[in-house]
């Protein structure tokens, strides 16, 4: 076979030496052809290679530091991407993943070994339009970012609570935050989505003209378009109250009847909101971290939060700051965290049974026990209790619905994440394991609470941003079927659905 001009370009720009590379040609080809479409933007193991190499380190995960794309582009623009998606029609094998801040802990979710890599680094960054009320927020950068650049303005989106947190994976999952008893999820409040479709051409998704795919960009991931602009709905603020605070197990009863008085009456203040981490670390040590938040420069004195602030902590950081600082600070003690990381979720109903988040912590750390030994002396679990009180679904309701059909008629609920993280890649599969038996034990127990408490068989879709990959997230949401038919009619040829990972409507 005679190679083609496009094969020798791809050799030649790509100067594949290395015995074990294994991207196939067409994606070589498509690689060269992005490079010729987009010169200066795109980057090999041979072309640009230092800075490959830093773009391949910028994952939450250490597991996925050493996925090798074939090449890695960064668009700074629409056009860019909308460039990238017409390349990658053009040769239907090619796989792909995007990439906005890399915290998704799932393999392939946003990143792709030998195929092609697209990275948002270059799209970042937030603007305001006073006399609209609206910001304007690009998926690359990280939350600090964006809240630092609209607080001069006295606005903030409703978005991540820890500041390193990135900005375009979460807003396509959903996203719960410290605003949400107020302004229900964050995807709730986007009005509008410049977003590149599987045909390559760049739409502005909005409820007006498209209501339903509208709801569906709220919390179906990456299957919709690569959203390259988001138009948000802000929420004015001023100085707030919060921070973090580490308690002993001695604390543990205190805390759980506090917490459970929260998540069934913490709605009657929305402007409170909290996230109860139990760690479990080596030797089964247990270890409590609550995150509070009040949007406000003073909290209540009395009523279920006030409670939860006088339980005594053996080191407490929470003050009156600005927004931009809590989640700054917020970020701090996960930042240090340089390890293969898994996360799992679980949809808990409030049943009454206050006896319950010592129940499910106790069962992660009889769980982990055999794990957390001394040849893993940094690694840890942690079940985190984010209460999901039935007033997001009724705001979520008002403001057009999401993906995930959250309503006003929903229970009080929890969201459960149960994290992990460990050293060793001869680890993955056991670690992976324990997190997935607590959710199977949650799966048997739950019914059983709801029996107990009278409270019947309930809605309980997964909420996508703490997932696991294997979980059926989008199986879960009521309207799933509505949503399939919808992908499969943007993108009918499966671009999407079935070149790059993530979450899919199947
Ligand atoms: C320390 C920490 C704190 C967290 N705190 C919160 C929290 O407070 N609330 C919460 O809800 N979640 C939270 N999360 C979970 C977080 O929302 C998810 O990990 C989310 O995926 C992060 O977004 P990202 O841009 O970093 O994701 P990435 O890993 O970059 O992407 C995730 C998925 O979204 C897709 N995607 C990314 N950008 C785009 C785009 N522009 N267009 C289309 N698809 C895109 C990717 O292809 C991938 O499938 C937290 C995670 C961590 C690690
Ligand atoms: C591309 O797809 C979008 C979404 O389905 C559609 O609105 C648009 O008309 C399509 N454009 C072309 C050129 O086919």
């Amino acid at each position: 076979m005679v190679p083609s001009l496009s094969s020798i370009l791809a050799t030649a720009f790509l100067c594949v030496n290395h015995a074990f590379a294994s991207p196939d040609q067409a994606t070589l080809e498509a690689c060269t052809d992005i490079h010729t479409a987009l010169p200066g933007k795109v980057l090999t193991p041979e072309f640009l290679a230092l800075e490959y190499e830093h773009e391949t380190q910028q994952y939450w995960s250490t597991a996925l530091r050493s996925v090798n794309p074939a090449c890695i582009v960064q668009p700074s623009a629409a056009e860019d991407v909308a460039a990238v998606v017409k390349v990658l029609n053009k040769y239907p094998s090619v796989r792909f993943a995007v990439r906005s801040g890399g915290h998704d802990p799932n393999p392939t979710h946003s990143s792709i070994q030998d195929g092609v890599q697209i990275v948002m680094t270059d799209l970042a960054g937030a603007t305001y339009d006073a006399d609209k009320d609206l910001a304007y927020v690009k998926p690359g950068g990280e939350w600090n970012d964006v809240i630092k650049a609209l607080e001069p303005s006295g606005v903030a989106v409703v978005g991540g609570r820890l500041g390193l947190v990135g900005v375009g994976g979460y807003l396509v999952q959903g996203g719960i935050s410290f605003l949400s008893a107020q302004e229900g999820l964050a995807a709730d409040n986007i009005v509008g989505w410049e977003t590149v479709m599987a045909n390559g051409s760049i739409v502005n998704v909005n409820a007006n003209d498209n209501p339903d795919l509208a709801q569906a960009m709220r919390g179906s991931g990456s299957q919709f378009g690569i959203v390259t602009k988001y138009t948000i709905k802000p929420h004015h603020i001023g100085k707030v109250f919060g921070g973090f605070c580490f308690y002993d197990d001695s604390q543990d009863d205190k805390i759980h009847a506090a917490l459970h008085d929260f998540t069934a009456n913490g709605a009657q203040d929305p402007k409170a909101a909290v996230i109860f981490s139990q760690l479990i670390t080596l030797g089964g040590s247990k270890l409590n971290l609550i995150f509070t938040f009040y949007d406000g420069p003073n909290p209540p004195k009395t009523g279920p939060f006030a409670n939860i602030l006088r339980i005594p902590g053996i080191a407490c950081f929470p003050k009156t700051r600005s927004y931009s600082d809590l989640l700054k600070t917020n970020g701090d003690p996960a930042g240090i965290l340089n390890a293969r990381v898994s996360f799992r979720v679980n949809f808990n109903p409030e049943t009454l049974r206050p006896q319950m988040y010592k129940e499910i912590r106790d069962k992660l750390a009889e769980i982990t026990a055999p794990f957390l030994n001394i040849l893993r002396p940094t690694s840890q679990f942690s079940v985190d209790f984010q209460p999901l009180p039935s007033i997001i679904g009724k705001i979520s309701e008002s403001k057009g619905g999401n993906a995930m059909g959250l309503t006003g008629s929903d229970p009080d609920r929890i969201i459960l994440e149960i994290q992990g993280s460990w050293l060793l890649a001869s680890d993955d599969a056991e670690a992976y394991s324990l997190s997935k038996q607590l959710t199977d034990w949650l799966d048997l127990q739950v019914p059983q609470w709801l029996a107990e408490a009278g409270m019947g068989s309930q809605y309980l879709p997964l909420f996508m941003n703490d997932a696991a990959g294997d979980q059926g997230v989008t199986d879960s949401y009521k309207d799933a079927a509505k949503f399939r038919a919808l992908q499969k009619s943007v993108d009918p040829n499966g671009l999407f659905s079935t070149r790059a990972g993530g979450f899919k409507y199947r």
